[in-house]
C-alpha cells in the first residue's frame, strides 16, 4: 500500500509518498519565507496553491510511482491557519476525485508524533512534540493521544520566531537562534516558567527582547534563552517520565531539530535509564510524509471521508482524534 500526504497547515507546503513500511518515497517541501515579519496566511495559502501542481509532480517522480500506484490521499485537516488548510484541502480533493481514491483526513501533531514513532521503533514512548503553534507532552491512553502538559501561551517555534525577528532577524528563528547561541559566552537570568507539567513563554520572551535593548550582545541573549526555554522542556518532560513510567521519549516537531534540545532531552532520559529518540530533521519539520503515514495507519482502519465532508478544522486539538492504531 502506498499513501500520497499533502501537508499545507502554515508555512510549508509538501507532499510526501510512504508505504506500509514507513518507508519514505518521497518527501518534497517548499517552505514560504516572508521578506519580512512573521507569516501572513493568505500570503502563504498563494505560496501553497502555485507550488503544489510541480510539488505532486515533482512527488510521483522522486517515488518513482504513477497515480495508479497511489492507494489513498491524505491531507493535514487541522489544526493550522484557515487560508493554508483550504490550498491543501483543494489539492487533496482534487486529486481524490481525479484518481479515484479514498480521502483521509489527518490530524497534523498527531502526524508530527506518528512519524517519530515510527522511525523510532518504540511502542510506546512518551513524546515531546515542540514545534511552532504547539508545544505539548504527550503520551496514548484509552484510544486517544492524551496532553499531560503543554504551553499555557504560545508554542515554543513562534517564540523563537517571535523572538528573532524582534532581534533583527528573519523567519523562522529557530534555526538562525540555534547558529547564534552557539558563539555565545554568557548566561543571563531569564524567567523560568513552569507549571506542574505546563510552560509558559510569553514572559520570557519580553524579558529576552529587554536584554537586547540593554545592551546584551545578540549571541548571549539567544544562548540564555536556548538554556532557558529547552530546561523548561527538558523539566517538563522528565515530570512526565517520572509519573508514568515509561522507559523511552520521542521528539517531534520542528523545535525538535535543535541540537541543544536533544542533547539536553538525552542527558535527562539516560539519567533516568530511558532512552531518546529524534527523528531526522527533514521529517521534524512540516513535512508530507508524516501525513502520508499517519494517513496510511488511518486508512487501515476505515479512517476516509466523502469529498464534501472533508472540510478543515483550524483548531482540531491533538487530544480530539481517536487513534483507533493504537488499540
Ligand atoms: P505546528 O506543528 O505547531 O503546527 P508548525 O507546523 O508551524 O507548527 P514546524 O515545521 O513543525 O511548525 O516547526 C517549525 C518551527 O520549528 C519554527 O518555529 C522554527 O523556528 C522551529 N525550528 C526549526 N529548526 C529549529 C532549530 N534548529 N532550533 C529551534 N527551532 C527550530
Ligand atoms: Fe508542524
Amino acid at each position: 500500500m502506498r499513501v500520497l500526504g499533502i501537508e499545507s497547515t502554515a508555512h510549508t507546503a509538501s507532499v510526501g509518498v510512504v508505504d506500509e513500511t514507513a518507508a519514505v518515497l518521497a518527501n518534497v517541501t517548499d517552505m514560504y519565507r516572508p521578506a519580512r515579519g512573521g507569516i501572513h496566511p493568505r500570503e502563504a495559502a498563494n505560496h501553497h496553491v502555485e507550488l503544489f501542481p510541480d510539488l505532486v509532480a515533482n512527488a510521483l517522480r522522486t517515488a518513482r510511482v504513477g497515480p495508479d500506484a497511489i492507494d489513498a490521499i491524505a491531507f493535514s485537516q487541522g489544526p493550522g491557519l484557515g487560508p493554508c488548510l483550504r490550498a491543501g484541502a483543494t489539492v487533496a480533493r482534487t486529486l481524490s476525485l481525479e484518481w479515484e481514491r479514498p480521502l483521509v483526513p489527518v490530524n497534523h501533531c498527531i502526524a508530527h508524533i506518528e512519524i517519530a514513532r515510527a522511525l523510532s521503533g518504540l511502542g510506546d514512548p512518551l513524546l515531546l512534540y515542540a514545534s511552532g503553534g504547539n508545544t505539548q507532552i504527550v503520551a496514548y491512553g484509552h484510544g486517544r493521544y492524551r496532553v499531560l502538559g503543554e504551553t499555557l501561551d504560545i508554542g515554543v517555534g513562534n517564540f523563537l520566531d517571535k523572538l528573532w525577528i524582534e532581534l533583527g532577524g528573519s523567519f523562522p528563528g529557530g534555526p538562525a537562534l540555534e547558529a547564534d547561541a552557539r558563539q555565545g559566552t554568557t548566561l543571563h537570568p531569564l524567567p523560568y516558567s513552569v507549571h506542574g507539567m505546563d510552560v509558559a513563554f510569553s514572559g520570557l520572551l519580553t524579558a529576552a527582547i529587554q536584554l537586547h535593548r540593554q545592551g546584551v550582545p545578540r549571541p548571549d541573549v539567544a544562548l540564555s534563552v536556548e538554556t532557558t526555554a529547552y530546561s523548561m522542556l527538558t523539566e517538563v518532560t522528565e515530570r512526565a517520565l517520572a509519573h508514568r513510567g515509561h522507559g523511552s521519549v520521542v521528539l517531534g516537531g520542528g523545535v525538535a531539530c535543535n541540537e541543544r534540545l536533544r542533547t539536553m532531552v538525552r542527558t535527562m532520559a539516560e539519567g533516568r535509564g530511558a532512552t531518546m529518540f529524534a527523528p531526522p530533521r527533514s521529517l521534524c519539520v512540516d513535512n508530507g510524509a508524516m501525513i502520508a503515514w499517519t494517513g496510511l495507519l488511518a486508512v487501515r482502519h476505515g479512517r476516509t471521508i466523502p469529498v464534501e465532508e472533508s472540510v478543515v478544522l483550524p483548531r482540531q486539538r491533538t487530544d480530539q482524534v481517536e487513534v483507533p492504531w493504537r488499540n
